[in-house]
C-alpha cells in the first residue's frame, strides 16, 4: 500500500497481549486480520449481515487480569432457543447489531475471562450457528441440544459434553449482547469472594414484564428466581430481575440440575429453579447487581434488537467523544464495535462506519457516508460516499457521491470525486480522479489527471483485464481506456478518444474520427426551425460590415 498504516490506537486503549496484538475477545473471537486480509472476504463471497462479525477489533476495550490464571474454567453459551419472538428464518443468536451478532457480543464479553474451555449450546438452527461459530469462535465447542426443553436442560446438555470440568463456571445467556467484560469480572469476583456455589447477576430495572425476579429474605439474601409467569402479585412488583448470567461450581450445577423438574407454566426445565434448593440446602449462593442495568438486558424481538443496537451505538460513541472525537449528531451516526476512530477526527451526521474501518486523525467523515472494512488516513475527507474495502490515504478527498469498492487504495492527497465509481485501483500520490468515472483494474501513478467521464474498460465480457497509466498522464475527457492498456508517463488522450493501444511516454494519443462541418445543413434540411431562424441571424451578423454590430445592439436592430 501506498503508504505506511498508522498505529491507530484504540479508543479506549485496547488492551494488547505480549507480542503487541489486541487482546480484546481474543481466543475466542481471534485476533484481527491484517488490512490486506479485508480484501479476501470481498473475492470469495458477498457482504451479508453474518460476515460483520468477523470484524474483530473492539473500541470498547475491555480490561482483564492477564496474569492471574482464570478464574472460571469454562465458559457455557445457551444459545439453543429458537428465538420465536424474533419472527425470523435467521436463528436469533445471529441477528446483528453494532458488528456483532447477538452471540458474537456475549462471547466477545466473555473471551478476555480466559477460560480454556468455552461451550456453546446450539439447537434450532443449528447449521447456521455452528458456522457462524467456526467464523468467529472457532476454538468454542458446539454441543447440540436436540429438543429445547428449557435453559436448565440446555445447561445439563452443555456440562455433559466437558465431563472434565471443575470448579467455577459461567453459564450465560447467548441474547445478552450489552455485557462487558467487567460486568463478568466483577460478577466472578464477587462468587469467588463470597465462597459461592451459585452466584446469579441481577439488576434493578423499571419495568421488569417479561423477566424472572429474584426473590430475597429480610436480610437480603437471595432465595429463589421465579420466572413471571410463575410468580405471585407481590412477587411480580419485584423490580431486581435475572439477568440469565450465573456463575456455578460445575459439580454443584450437575447435581442439582439433575433433580430439577418441569412444573412451571412452560413445562420447561428452568436453569434458574437452582437457586432454591441449594438456599434450602444451606448452600452458599450469592446474587450480584450490576452496575449499569443495560448491561443485562436481553434481547427477544425485533423491537428490543433494535433498542440494544441503540444502547450499544450510545455507549461506542461516548466512548468516541470522550476519547476526543467530534460526532456532530450522535442520533444518525452509527459505529461498530470492531471500528476504531483517532482523536480529532470529525464524524458528520448520517456516517455510519462498520466492520474494521478505521479513521485517523484529523480525518473528517460524512455527512451521508457509509464506510464498510475501511481505513481512512489521517487528515483526508470522505462527503456523501459509500467505500467498501478501501484504503483513503493521507490528506486524500473522496466525494460527494462516490463509489468506493474493494481494493481501491487511494495515496496521499489523491481525489475521487463526484460521481465516480471504483474497483480493485491504485491511485497515485496527488493524482485525481475528479468526475463522472469509472475506474476498474488500475495502477494510476502520480500526479495524474484522469478527465471527467473517462471509463477505465476493464470486461470483454468473459474477463477482466489491467490498465496501468503512468505518472503526470492527463487522460482527456470522455476517455475509453481498453484493457489491457498501458499509457505511458508524461502521456496526453485527447478527449473523446477510444484507447485501444499503448501509448508512449509523453505522447499524445488521439483515437477520434476527424471532424467534419456540412455548411448550411439546418437551413437546407430544417427550414423555418429555431435553429434555422438562429443560424440565419448569425450569418447576417456575419456578413455585416465591422461597426454594424455595434450599432445593431442599439435601437434599431433591423439590418
Ligand atoms: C431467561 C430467564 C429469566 C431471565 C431472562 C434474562 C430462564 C428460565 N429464564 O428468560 O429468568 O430474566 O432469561 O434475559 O432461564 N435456551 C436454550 N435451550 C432451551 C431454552 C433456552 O439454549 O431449551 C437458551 C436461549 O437460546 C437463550 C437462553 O437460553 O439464549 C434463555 O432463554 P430464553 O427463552 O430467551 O429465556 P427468557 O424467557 O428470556
Ligand atoms: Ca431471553
Amino acid at each position: 500500500m501506498p503508504y505506511a498504516r498508522c498505529g491507530v490506537p484504540a479508543v479506549r486503549g485496547a488492551p494488547v497481549d505480549g507480542r503487541g496484538r489486541p487482546r480484546v475477545g481474543d481466543g475466542v473471537i481471534g485476533s484481527p486480520p491484517a488490512f490486506g486480509a479485508v480484501q479476501s472476504r470481498f473475492e470469495s463471497e458477498s457482504p451479508s449481515a453474518a460476515l460483520v462479525v468477523r470484524q474483530r477489533r473492539s473500541v470498547i476495550a475491555q480490561e482483564t487480569s492477564v496474569d492471574a490464571p482464570p478464574a472460571v474454567a469454562a465458559v457455557v453459551v445457551l444459545a439453543a432457543g429458537q428465538g420465536t419472538r424474533m419472527r425470523s428464518s435467521t436463528p436469533k443468536v445471529l441477528h446483528a447489531l453494532g458488528g456483532r451478532s447477538l452471540l458474537g457480543h456475549v462471547l466477545a464479553a466473555a473471551g478476555p475471562l480466559g477460560a480454556a474451555t468455552t461451550v456453546v449450546v446450539v439447537g434450532s438452527g443449528r447449521d447456521q450457528v455452528e458456522a457462524h461459530l467456526a467464523d468467529v469462535a472457532p476454538g468454542a465447542l458446539a454441543v447440540v441440544q436436540e429438543q429445547q426443553l428449557g435453559s436448565g436442560h440446555a445447561a445439563v446438555v452443555a456440562l455433559a459434553a466437558v465431563p472434565e470440568v471443575e470448579g467455577a463456571v459461567l453459564v450465560l445467556n447467548g441474547d445478552s449482547p450489552l455485557l462487558t467484560t467487567r460486568t463478568l469480572e466483577t460478577l466472578v469476583a464477587a462468587h469467588v469472594a463470597a465462597g459461592s456455589v451459585f452466584t446469579v447477576l441481577t439488576a434493578s430495572v423499571d419495568d421488569p414484564t417479561g423477566l424472572g425476579r429474584i426473590v430475597r429474605d429480610d436480610r437480603g439474601a437471595p432465595q429463589a428466581i421465579v420466572e413471571e409467569r410463575d410468580a405471585t402479585d407481590e412477587q411480580r412488583a419485584i423490580r431486581e430481575v435475572n439477568a440469565g448470567v450465573y456463575v456455578a461450581d460445575a459439580a454443584t450445577l450437575r447435581r442439582v440440575l439433575a433433580g430439577i423438574g418441569t412444573s412451571n407454566a412452560q413445562g420447561e426445565q428452568y436453569l434458574t429453579d437452582a437457586l432454591a434448593p441449594l438456599v434450602a440446602e444451606g448452600a452458599p449462593t450469592a446474587a450480584v447487581r450490576a452496575d449499569d442495568p443495560d448491561d443485562v438486558l436481553g434481547c427477544n424481538d425485533r423491537k428490543e434488537l433494535a433498542a440494544r443496537r441503540r444502547t450499544l451505538n450510545d455507549r461506542v460513541l461516548d466512548d468516541l467523544m470522550r476519547s476526543g472525537v467530534t460526532v456532530v449528531d450522535p442520533q444518525t451516526t452509527w459505529v461498530d464495535v470492531t471500528c476504531t476512530v483517532s482523536a480529532d477526527s470529525v464524524l458528520e451526521p448520517g456516517t455510519q462506519l462498520r466492520g474494521s474501518t478505521t479513521v485517523d486523525t484529523g480525518a473528517v467523515v460524512g455527512p451521508d457516508t457509509t464506510l464498510l472494512d475501511t481505513a481512512v488516513g489521517p487528515g483526508a475527507s470522505v462527503v456523501r460516499s459509500h467505500c467498501l474495502g478501501a484504503e483513503i490515504g493521507p490528506e486524500a478527498s473522496v466525494g460527494p457521491f462516490s463509489y468506493l469498492r474493494p481494493g481501491t487504495r487511494l495515496a496521499r492527497g489523491a481525489k475521487v470525486g463526484a460521481y465516480v465509481e471504483t474497483k480493485n485501483v491504485q491511485v497515485g500520490e496527488d493524482s485525481k480522479v475528479p468526475h463522472l468515472s469509472y475506474v476498474g483494474d488500475a495502477t494510476i501513478g502520480r500526479g495524474t489527471n484522469i478527465g471527467a467521464a473517462t471509463v477505465f474498460v476493464n470486461y470483454d465480457g468473459v474477463a477482466k483485464h489491467h490498465t496501468t497509466v503512468g505518472d503526470h498522464v492527463r487522460i482527456g475527457s470522455d476517455s475509453m481506456l481498453v484493457a489491457p492498456v498501458t499509457v505511458g508517463d508524461g502521456a496526453y488522450t485527447a478527449a473523446g478518444s477510444v484507447i485501444t493501444s499503448d501509448v508512449p511516454p509523453g505522447a499524445m494519443a488521439v483515437a477520434r474520427a476527424p471532424q467534419r462541418n456540412v455548411g448550411g445543413w439546418v437551413r437546407r434540411r430544417r427550414p423555418g426551425s429555431p435553429a434555422a431562424d438562429a443560424a440565419e441571424a448569425a450569418e447576417r451578423r456575419a456578413e455585416a460590415p465591422a461597426g454594424g454590430r455595434a450599432e445593431a445592439s442599439g435601437a434599431d436592430s433591423d439590418q
